[in-house]
């Protein structure tokens, strides 16, 4: 508006300006067609002044668009970069708390296992403890001190065998074992009838239901423990009075994956019996050859505890038991000399530092076994076909601190 009032002032001013004096306009044509041109220059010029002002506004209206869409676009792109980083920030922060959370709670728990185990762990060694010490109490505090002396009873022509007498019972009769491998036990009346084998009567002969792997059998309370050959780690209870199986055991923890005793090539599986009962000595369940001790129940066939011993089966022939103490009897290549050269107490009393060199009397062969029987408290062996018995030397074990 301001544009077109200027505009008209402007054609006024021309118009004085430039027209002549009115005494002069002599031609009112002329006059006429001046005022025409000038009319129609100042409609062009309108016209072009619209079309700026129109175009002006326009324009002024695109850019005001184009910026609001910038500005909006800014907006936009800040509000968007900002709740992205934003959000980046919490992702972070709740993958840092998480890991935090995390960490504590596994700390946490293993803190509070470990914790836990561990006290478990002391309360069940220290019943363990308490019942081991029940289970071998010290009404038997015998230990070993050497071998007095030798005594063959009979001799006969097989390498490989067992004998026996009841570790338990009252009784005088005499198990006779031939091999590592059969299923025929001949019965004596006794020691002299075991001896002199024209004695009348003759020994019974009795045909066990399975055959016995190795020589480790014990007789225990009318019972023949063996271990059942063909089976890895079955133990046989069976009964010497009614010819039947009485019950039966698989004697775990690694028993009969290997031999007992490097020189007893048959045996994976040795029985014994001593003052607290019957023991299984056996390999464990690892390749180091290592003796394992089980205590087991002779009622039941349970397994009371294992022990892991130190005693090597390398260069090893025999072992038994002597009131809770292992006795392991070493030969260099299976001859002689016989020492027992690792010693074990489940008790923890006895060590090897208290004993003398322990040597048995010179045999030319290993022994197939020696067991000790704790009712006449002396070894029963087997030596290159001969029947022996060994009489002990024993002193009282140091008391328990
Ligand atoms: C500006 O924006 C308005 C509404 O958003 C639209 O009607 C108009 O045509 C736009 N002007 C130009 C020049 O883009
Ligand atoms: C010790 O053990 C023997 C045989 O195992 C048993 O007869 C005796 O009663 C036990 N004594 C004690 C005090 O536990
Ligand atoms: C089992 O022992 C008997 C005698 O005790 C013997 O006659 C028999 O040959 C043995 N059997 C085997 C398979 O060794």
């Amino acid at each position: 508006m301001l544009a077109l009032r200027q505009a008209s002032a402007f054609r006024v001013l021309l118009l004085t300006a430039f027209l002549p004096p009115l005494q002069w306009a002599q031609d009112p044509a002329m006059v006429h067609y001046i005022y025409q041109r000038f009319r129609i220059l100042e409609q062009g010029l309108q016209k072009c002044t619209q079309a700026t002002r129109e175009y002006i506004q326009d324009f002024q209206e695109f850019s005001k668009n184009i910026s609001v869409m910038l500005g909006r676009c800014q907006t936009y792109t800040s509000e968007y970069k900002s709740a992205v980083d934003n959000l980046a920030l919490r992702v972070e922060r709740a993958q840092r708390e998480i890991d935090y959370l995390e960490y504590l709670r596994e700390a946490d728990a293993c803190v509070e296992s470990e914790d836990k185990m561990l006290a478990e762990k002391l309360v069940q060694e220290a019943e363990e403890e308490k019942r081991i010490r029940t289970l071998l109490n010290a009404s038997c505090d015998n230990m070993l001190m050497g071998i007095k002396s030798l005594k063959i009873v009979k001799k006969t022509m097989d390498i490989d065998g067992s004998w026996m007498k009841d570790a338990v019972s009252d009784s005088s009769k005499v198990y006779f074992l031939i091999g590592s491998r059969n299923n025929t036990v001949w019965e004596f009346a006794n020691i002299r009838a075991f001896m002199e084998d024209s004695t009348k009567p003759g020994p019974r002969k009795l045909l066990l239901t399975h055959s016995w792997q190795g020589t480790g059998q014990v007789v225990y309370k009318g019972f023949l423990f063996f271990h059942s050959q063909g089976t890895r780690n079955e133990i046989i209870k069976y009964n010497l009075q009614k010819r039947t199986v009485e019950d039966r055991m698989l004697l775990s923890g690694g028993a009969g994956r290997a031999l007992v005793y490097q020189h007893s090539p048959s045996t994976f599986i040795d029985l014994a019996v001593d003052e607290h009962g019957l023991w299984a000595i056996h390999s464990g369940p690892g390749i180091q050859s290592h003796l394992v001790l089980t205590k087991i129940e002779p009622d039941t066939l349970g397994m009371e505890h294992s022990w892991d011993t130190p005693c090597r089966s390398q260069d090893a022939e025999a072992a038994f038991l002597l009131c809770g103490v292992l006795y392991v009897v070493y030969s260099s290549g299976g001859h002689g000399p016989h020492r027992i050269a690792c010693v074990y107490d489940t008790l923890g009393t006895v060590s090897e530092e208290n004993l003398p060199n322990l040597f048995f009397p010179r045999r030319l062969r290993s022994h197939s076994m020696i067991h000790y029987n704790p009712r006449d408290k002396q070894l029963y062996a087997w030596n290159d076909g001969n029947q022996i018995i060994y009489k002990l030397q024993t002193k009282r074990k140091e008391p328990l601190e």
